[in-house]
């Protein structure tokens, strides 16, 4: 793809690992300038740096909890002292919490809703305010989840954030039009990162029964990579999607598509 990221300065939130680590590079396979938002891990975002840096790209790694508002408005400074400019922001940090409802602590209810919401409110207010002062569009993509629009028992704040992030968007894609910022989510599918590792190496036969049930539900009988969703942001994130505003991406093998639960072979029906 020459999507013409060049010289853009793309700040991408949870960008040491996972999907982030996958955003990140693909920003930077495609010329982006990439400063990398890291909450503890600075290991893991300094291997991400040395890997674009070992390609022939720009990265930074900058320190935030995403949480935390006053974090990342020191942040975003940070990077604009360090690159002068934000062009893109993906919103990618989120956790998740795998708890019924009726039983999960508060604070760990608030902790899923500060990281995952709170996280994508504060980034898009602060790097935001700065694009519509700076003038000349923007780009803003956030990641949510086939979980925002379909329900999954015990994962009940992750799916509610997920949603609202959705609405979030739209919302803020209406609001920053006139200034030419395109703002839009991508709904991923299930993608092997650490988020879910747990799950996939389980030899637990409850676990191996859930991940088969995932690889059925996905028409594309693969579960996604993490560069999956680089690509699909780095498009949004060109001006090639120059008139999507307010659109939710689904990146997900057909997931969402698909109204027909299969059976994984050999399962029998009651
Ligand atoms: N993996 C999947 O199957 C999947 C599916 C749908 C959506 N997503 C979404 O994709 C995004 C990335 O998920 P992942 O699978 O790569 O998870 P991951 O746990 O591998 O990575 C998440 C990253 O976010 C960072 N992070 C967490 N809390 C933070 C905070 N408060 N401030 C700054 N950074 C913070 C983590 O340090 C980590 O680098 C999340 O928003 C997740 O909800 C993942």
């Amino acid at each position: 793809m020459d999507l013409q990221l060049t010289g853009k300065v793309a700040l991408v939130t949870g960008g040491a690992r996972g999907i982030g680590r996958g955003i990140a590079l693909t920003l930077a396979g495609e010329g982006a300038k990439v400063a990398i938002d890291f909450a503890s891990r600075a290991d893991a975002a300094a291997e991400v740096v040395r890997k674009i840096e070992a390609g022939g790209g720009e990265a930074v790694a900058f320190q935030a909890d995403v949480g935390r508002y006053a974090e990342v408005d020191r942040m975003v400074g940070d990077v604009l002292k360090r690159f002068g400019r934000i062009d893109i922001l993906v919103n990618n940090a989120g956790i998740v919490s795998r708890k019924p409802i009726l039983e999960i602590p508060l604070e760990e209810w608030d902790r899923v809703v500060r990281t995952n919401l709170y996280g994508c409110f504060h980034c898009s207010r602060l790097v935001g305010r700065h694009m519509v002062a700076r003038g000349g569009g923007g780009k803003i993509v956030s990641i949510s989840s086939i979980h925002g629009r379909v329900a999954k028992a015990n994962l009940g704040p992750y799916c509610a954030t997920k949603a609202a992030i959705e609405m979030f968007s739209k919302q803020l894609a209406v609001e920053l039009a006139p200034h030419r910022i395109n703002v839009n989510a991508v709904a991923s599918g299930t993608i092997i990162t650490e988020i879910n590792l747990p799950l996939y190496q389980s030899a637990k036969p409850e676990d191996v029964e859930k991940r088969t049930a995932v690889l059925h539900r996905v028409p594309w009988r693969e579960i996604g990579q993490p560069e999956d969703i680089g690509r699909a942001v780095a498009f949004l994130a060109s001006d090639a999607a120059r008139y999507i505003t307010g659109a939710v991406l689904y990146v997900d093998g057909g997931y969402t598509a698909d109204g027909t639960p299969r059976l994984p072979s050999g399962a029998q029906v009651p």
